[in-house]
């Protein structure tokens, strides 16, 4: 096994808890959630990711902002919640998701470096952008890619293509970093160099493919591409 990633100038990200820390929309709402805060928040994100799966399996797309909505509205329900403002507060919280602290340091030294960088994200464009506005890391960023134009879900292999076909390059000149391990494995059976950023010590997932390298955090990436 190869111990740093080579051959690449191309780095990409997924967004929601990668770059973005998901559970911080809920969290900027505790005193209303008290005790439910987190298992609304697991919930909310399971139900999201699912929604996006069985779409692509029904081949019926729906943008990540409805899917987000529709998730929420499922786990607010399950835990007995039915308050329309805090809906609202919910949603809107999802446009200004705290980053991750190590990210802005680590995309300035990537760009210091002369790396290209991109988001390659579910998230539609009216979601991305204020997120990625609200951190002030858009000048850090050359591109915000998302499955929006193509109306399918990671880990489809057309997702992943949008980057190879943006940056004209061969998905193993890419270096895609993901703290989804589902989503990680889909980047390396697509054939990318796959960093997973496995903030929440979660197993490997039984897929057919593993990523290449596992960090903690994004600052690890440096190391693994001698630019620490
Ligand atoms: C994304 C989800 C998978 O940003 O986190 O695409």
């Amino acid at each position: 096994m190869n111990h740093s990633v080579r051959d690449i100038n191309v780095c990409v990200f997924d967004a929601y808890g990668t770059l973005f820390d998901v559970h911080s929309a809920a969290s900027q709402h505790s005193s209303v959630l008290g005790k439910l805060e987190q298992p609304i928040s697991t919930m909310w994100r399971e139900k999201q990711l699912q929604y996006t799966w069985l779409r692509s399996l029904m081949g019926v797309y729906d943008d990540f902002w409805t899917v987000t909505g529709q998730a929420l509205d499922y786990a607010m329900v399950a835990h007995g919640i039915c308050d329309s403002t805090t809906r609202e507060n919910l949603m809107n919280a999802y446009l200004e998701l705290g980053c991750f602290e190590e990210v802005a340091e680590v995309l300035r030294k990537l760009k210091d470096n002369g790396f290209r960088t991109a988001i390659l994200s579910n998230g539609s464009p009216n979601m991305l952008d204020p997120v990625v506005e609200n951190s002030g890391i858009s000048e850090l960023i050359d591109v915000s890619l998302s499955v929006d134009s193509l109306q399918l879900y990671k880990p489809v292999p057309q997702v992943y293509q949008m980057a190879c076909d943006y940056f004209n390059v061969d998905a193993h000149n890419i270096s895609f970093q993901s703290s989804n391990c589902w989503d990680a494995i889909g980047a390396s059976e697509f054939g990318m160099q796959v960093v997973w950023c496995n903030r929440y010590s979660q197993q490997l997932d039984r897929l057919p493919a593993k990523p290449h390298f596992e960090i903690k955090c994004l600052t690890e990436l440096l190391t693994l591409l001698g630019i620490d």
